[in-house]
């Protein structure tokens, strides 16, 4: 079965990683990354093949979530995490930022997750125009919360066991005059 998609085709470049949209062929690692880190995830299911390629074909139909797989910069065969940004509302200019994870261990606490929020949110703010990109993270996560923080989101509310951070696009100045 084939599939049209339409997601945008950016690709999102920082000092030390490189972001590009999610394809079929990272599946198989993504799945992995994903099951090995499910109790950090509200879903927190063991995710299947057959489930895993029905989520993506059911993605690829959507314009309001798209997945970014992360690289180190200089190294487009070893994808070492992945980031999402969903459920984009572009009348209200709203947006969760998540799907997070760095994959390999040793790639872990260098700056890469806090670098591709930080990527995806200046996107989402000048980009696509969004005034707002809000996170959930399990108040236990202090990697992701943390990670979250550098990259510019504050706390916005505490929801049980669930973190709500914010981030919001700055105002451009007022031209003088
Ligand atoms: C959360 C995650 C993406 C962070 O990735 P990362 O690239 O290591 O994050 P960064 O290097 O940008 O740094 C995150 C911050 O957390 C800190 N940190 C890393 N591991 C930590 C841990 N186990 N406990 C507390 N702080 C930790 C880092 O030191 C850094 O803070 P600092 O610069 O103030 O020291 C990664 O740990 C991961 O994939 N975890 C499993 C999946 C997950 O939890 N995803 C998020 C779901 S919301």
């Amino acid at each position: 079965m084939t599939h049209t998609t339409i997601k945008p085709t950016a690709r999102l470049t920082g000092p030390r990683v490189v972001l590009r949209p999610l394809e079929r062929r990272d599946l198989p690692l993504t799945r992995e990354w994903r099951n090995e880190n499910r109790a950090w995830f509200f879903d927190g299911r063991v995710i299947t093949d057959d489930m895993h390629q029905a989520w993506f074909a059911g993605y690829l139909q959507r314009s309001n979530d798209i997945v970014f797989v992360i690289h180190r910069s200089g190294d487009d065969e070893h994808p070492v995490g992945q980031i999402a940004l969903y459920d984009i509302e572009q009348t209200a200019g709203t947006a969760e930022c998540g799907r997070l994870i760095i994959g390999p261990r040793d790639a872990r606490g260098a700056g890469f997750a806090s670098e591709a929020i930080r990527l995806v949110a200046d996107w989402a703010f000048g980009t696509l125009g969004l005034s707002e990109v809000v996170a959930h993270v399990r108040d236990t996560n202090m990697a992701s919360l943390r990670a979250f923080v550098h990259a510019g989101f504050a706390h916005r509310a505490t929801r049980g066991t669930t973190v709500v951070l914010c981030a919001r696009a700055t105002v451009p100045p007022t031209p003088e005059g």
